[in-house]
């Protein structure tokens, strides 16, 4: 049924929803800025007259060159900067976030953008890496930039967003997810043996996704001033994927070419995952409006609560062994 609804949403018109008055004095971060959603959701915040927005990029060189072209369809330059981070490290997001949270007065969005789409297994940090960059670190990140976030919703009167890439792919992945569902999940999902690496990246985004949904629980918007949402930007053509073996290649392109949004339009529903506000904290946001009810029941009933709770209690442990206190002082 989702599967219906998003090819039915794909052709629709979306609107772009900041403007000077949204962005003017405003500065926004996004991981993976240097291509596809990222670099267009930069561009149309440059455009909009942020006065600052910050491209998270483990290619320097990559970021220089989405920088200058920004700069150069904009005409708006030293407005765009360009930090390290490499989301398959864990030290790399530590050193990243503490070095942003010094150097930034205000941070007024958030996006976790930067993702990939594998179908070969590999491993980061000890786990099969699409799991480790899409949720492990990405949760991780998401986490350690809450403390400032929060600073600057006190110290500057705003309620700053946290915002979260998945994809309604991720509702296609459940009998992935119930291969795993039993026992230590990530112990499951780190089994190269059990694994179908052609549906790993929408579980991926599935098990995101829960783990996002019991993290705005945890920081309700009322106590943090930290609106969390998660932004479905439907079929869009971008680089994801382009290491992906052939066949699978094939069949993304074919329906790309067939159903994809470009890059820019898929970059307006990130737009407005930053400005959709409080009503949007721990919701689904799908072609610029918030689609709870696309969410399938399996994920919402009780025994969705289960795998949601089971998840988030399982990359607690994980990631306060990383770094302690990074999830117990959100309480
Ligand atoms: N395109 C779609 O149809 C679609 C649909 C639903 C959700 N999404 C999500 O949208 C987000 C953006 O993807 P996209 O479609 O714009 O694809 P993309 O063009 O491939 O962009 C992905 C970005 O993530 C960065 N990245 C990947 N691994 C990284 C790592 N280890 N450390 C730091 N950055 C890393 C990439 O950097 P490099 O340039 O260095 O590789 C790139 O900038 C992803 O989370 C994706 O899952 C996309």
């Amino acid at each position: 049924m989702v599967m219906l609804r998003l090819t039915a949403e794909q052709y629709c018109k979306l609107p772009v929803m900041v403007k000077e008055e949204t962005c003017i004095g405003k500065t926004y971060i996004i991981t993976g800025g240097n291509s596809g959603l990222g670099l267009e959701t930069a561009r149309h915040l440059v455009a909009a007259s942020a006065e600052c927005v910050v491209l998270a990029v483990r290619n320097l060189e990559a970021g220089e060159v989405a920088k200058n072209d920004i700069e150069k369809t904009t005409g708006r330059k030293e407005v765009v900067q360009i930090r390290h981070v490499d989301m398959s490290t864990y030290a790399s997001v530590q050193s990243f976030v503490t070095k942003i949270t010094a150097e930034l007065d205000r941070i007024d969005g958030f996006i976790c953008n930067a993702g990939v789409m594998l179908d070969t297994w590999s491993q980061s940090e000890g786990m099969e890496t699409s799991i480790f960059v899409n949720v492990i670190n990405t949760v991780f990140l998401g986490a350690l930039m809450m403390p400032k976030l929060q600073e600057s919703a006190t110290k500057f009167n705003i309620k700053p967003t946290l915002v979260f890439i998945v994809s309604v792919l991720g509702y296609i992945a459940k009998s992935e997810m119930d291969k795993s569902r039993n026992g230590v999940i990530f112990d499951g999902l780190n089994d190269q043996k059990r694994a179908n690496m052609d549906q790993r990246y929408a579980l991926t985004k599935l098990v995101e996704e829960c783990a996002v949904r019991q993290l705005a629980a945890l920081c309700p918007v009322e106590r943090t001033g930290v609106v969390i949402n998660m932004v479905a930007p439907g079929l869009c053509s971008t680089g994801l994927g382009h290491d992906a073996r052939t066949f699978n290649k094939i069949m993304h392109e074919a329906l790309r070419a067939m159903m994809a949004r470009t890059a820019e339009e898929g970059s307006r529903t990130i737009l407005h995952g930053l400005v959709a506000g409080e009503d949007s904290h721990g919701k689904l946001l799908s072609g610029c409006k918030i689609k709870e009810f696309w969410v399938p029941t399996w994920l919402t009933n009780q025994e969705g609560q289960k795998l949601q709770r089971g998840i988030w209690d399982e990359l607690v442990f994980r990631l306060e062994s990383v770094q302690p206190g990074c999830i117990s002082q959100l309480k």
